[in-house]
Parts: structure tokens; C-alpha cells; sequence
């Protein structure tokens, strides 16, 4: 690609090709870092749920949608500065499922950056996820850019470590759905501790992009699209002036705002989930803002998995969602709203039929 190309031009090409393909990652696009601002990109990759059968056999579905994803973002150009990973390599949790997923991870050119899912950490309280990729909470910074990657899987100490016979059971309790023997998540004390000091070193009109596996938010607790401690998390954020929480775990477009504080989740490359608004025995919280994504065509494997694009320029969040066989949505931060919008069908208006795609 020319190198002389700008940003619009660039997400233009770039998304020609995702087009092509039907692949589920996510490419950012950073363009504002204070010091030296440059463009530059990140790819995201979520929620694989790779899934052991026995020996050396997988459920070939789910790794499809993994293996489509590196192979696409190695075709990236310009190339990522990094990628980054969702969490739910695993489904169960196990270490065959994890050096799987990481096998098939190890595709990819560039630096790969990792958050913990429930999937990965319920059956050994992430021993073996540590093992192979370090600690679970960390910063780093980028061009300008503060990142924070939490662990906000976690949960009571007494349901983790009291309440199951065996871990496997543990795990099978945690993957469930409306299981009213399961448990919110969390970040959990010590880690808010670490944030707050963290954050103290990063002045406040550096912009902070917080990579998290749940929603730092409370949307459905009957499937955990929950942390319990989603407003305490939040405080810690509120005196920066442009913060962009980015999570995975959901499998669906999700946008919100509260205060200073924009969230976007990503798609999974796995399956999606339905979304709570079709669930209407308890009540949930979806975002209002959030336009729902069309769901057409249940025989088609890929459905409702895709890529995004992530545009940070001017600090806020452009999510760029490239659906299989299908135009791209655009969830871009409106700076006059001061919230993020569907760039096409966010007026009631302009929304389309179920049976048409997005
Ligand atoms: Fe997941
Ligand atoms: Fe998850």
C-alpha cells in the first residue's frame, strides 16, 4: 500500500480487503499520541473458545474462525504495531485447549498482547495461562497512548474456592448461562489497588485505552455481561479526559458512554450470543445507545462474527465492524454528541429489517 496514503484512504484499502474474506479480528487505529503523535494500528482478536475433544482433535468450527483471523491479520498493511488478544482462548479451560488456541496464535507476526477470560482461568485459576503468557494485569505504553489490561474474570473467594468439589466443576459452573449457582464478575481489590496507582504516574490528558475480558459496565448478570465492581473500576477512570474501555466476552456490538468513559466491545471468532433485549424474563441493561446487529441467516456459520477496525484519533474510539458477506457498520465517537453513534443507522429512522444485514 502506499505509504502516502491518509488515514480515510487507508481504512479504505484496508477494508477492500477484509471484504474479500470473512474474518473475524479487529484492526485499531491510534492517532493521537500527545508527545509524537502518529498513526499507528492494532489488530483485535476475541473469544476463540478453542474446545478439546480428545488427543489431538478439536472442534474444527471454532478454530476455523481463529485460524481466518491470524491469517487476515498477517495480510494487514499498513502492519498492526501490535495485537491484541480478547480472551476465551479456551472453552474449559484446559492446558490443551490454551496451547491450541496459542499454536494457532503463534501465526502471527507482531507482538501479541493478552487478557484473561472465565474460559481460560476457571479450571486452574489461570496457572496455565500465566505459565505461557505472564501476568494477567499490566500497562504499557504506546506512541503516546497509556494502555491497562485488567482481569476482570475474577469473583468471590468463596465461590472460587469454597463451593466446588472438583475444578472441572468449577469451570462447568462458570461457563454456564443463568445458572443461579454462578457468580458476578470482578476486578477485585487488588487490582483497583494497582490501577489507582498505576494511573497516578499518568497525567491526565494522556489518553488511556482499557482492555478488559467482561464489560467494565453491569448489562445482563444472568450471563455475566457484568462486573460487580464496574462503578468502583469506573471512579478510578474519571479524572482522565479520554478514556475508551475495550471488551471481549460479550460475542456482539455493544457501545456505550457514561461520563468521560466510552466502551466498545468486540465480536468474538467463535459464535455470537443473542443479545439480552431478546431475553425477556429478567430484566437487563443493555446500552439504550446500542443499535443491534442483524442477525439474518442461522445456517451460515460465520454470521454475526467479523472483525472490527478501531480508530483512536482525536483519543476517542472508531470502531470499525467488518461483518462476514456484509458492508461495514461504523460505531464512531461523535465529538459534538460527545458519545459514540452508528455512523448509519443510528437514527431511528434509518435502521433496517431483521432480515437484512448489516
Ligand atoms: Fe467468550
Ligand atoms: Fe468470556
Amino acid at each position: 500500500m502506499n505509504k502516502m496514503l491518509n488515514r480515510r484512504g487507508f481504512l479504505k484499502q484496508a477494508g477492500a480487503v477484509i471484504a474479500a474474506g470473512s474474518l473475524p479480528l479487529s484492526l485499531v487505529e491510534v492517532a493521537f499520541g500527545k508527545d509524537e503523535p502518529a498513526n499507528f494500528t492494532f489488530a483485535y482478536i476475541s473469544d476463540s473458545h478453542i474446545t478439546h475433544i480428545k488427543g489431538r482433535e478439536f472442534v474444527r468450527n471454532w478454530d476455523r474462525g481463529l485460524i481466518r483471523a491470524v491469517a487476515e491479520a498477517n495480510l494487514l498493511d499498513p502492519r498492526p504495531d501490535f495485537i491484541f488478544y480478547g480472551g476465551d482462548i479456551a472453552q474449559l479451560g484446559k492446558p490443551e485447549e490454551l496451547d491450541h488456541g496459542l499454536e494457532i496464535l503463534a501465526g502471527l507476526r507482531g507482538d501479541v498482547h493478552y487478557v484473561m477470560g472465565e474460559h481460560d482461568y476457571y479450571l486452574d485459576l489461570g496457572e496455565h495461562w500465566k505459565k505461557r503468557l505472564g501476568p494477567d494485569h499490566y500497562s504499557f505504553d504506546h506512541k503516546g497512548v497509556h494502555f491497562v489490561v485488567l482481569n476482570s474474570i475474577l469473583t468471590y473467594d468463596d465461590w472460587t474456592h469454597n463451593k466446588w468439589p472438583t475444578a472441572a466443576e468449577r469451570m462447568h459452573q462458570m461457563a454456564r448461562l443463568d445458572n443461579p449457582q454462578g457468580s458476578p464478575f470482578l476486578v477485585g481489590d487488588a487490582q483497583r489497588e494497582w490501577l489507582k496507582q498505576d494511573l497516578a504516574k499518568v497525567g491526565k490528558d494522556t489518553p488511556i485505552v482499557v482492555f478488559s475480558h467482561s464489560p467494565i459496565q453491569k448489562i445482563h448478570k444472568g450471563w455475566n455481561f457484568w462486573t460487580d465492581d464496574a462503578e468502583q473500576v469506573q471512579d478510578l477512570l474519571k479524572p482522565f479526559d479520554k478514556v475508551t474501555v475495550i471488551y471481549g466476552h460479550v460475542h456482539q456490538i455493544q457501545y456505550n458512554q457514561i461520563g468521560n468513559i466510552s466502551f466498545h466491545s468486540a465480536m468474538a471468532t467463535a459464535w455470537p450470543w443473542p443479545y439480552p433485549s431478546t431475553y425477556r424474563q429478567v430484566e437487563t441493561y443493555l446500552p439504550k445507545l446500542t443499535v443491534e446487529m442483524n442477525r439474518a441467516n442461522p445456517f451460515f456459520e460465520r454470521d454475526a462474527t467479523g472483525w472490527q477496525f478501531i480508530n483512536l484519533h482525536t483519543g476517542n474510539v472508531d470502531m470499525n465492524y467488518l461483518l462476514p458477506d456484509n458492508t461495514n457498520r461504523v460505531v464512531a465517537f461523535d465529538t459534538t454528541a460527545g458519545r459514540p453513534v452508528d455512523t448509519r443507522y443510528q437514527a431511528v429512522a434509518n435502521r433496517i429489517p431483521p432480515q437484512n444485514h448489516y
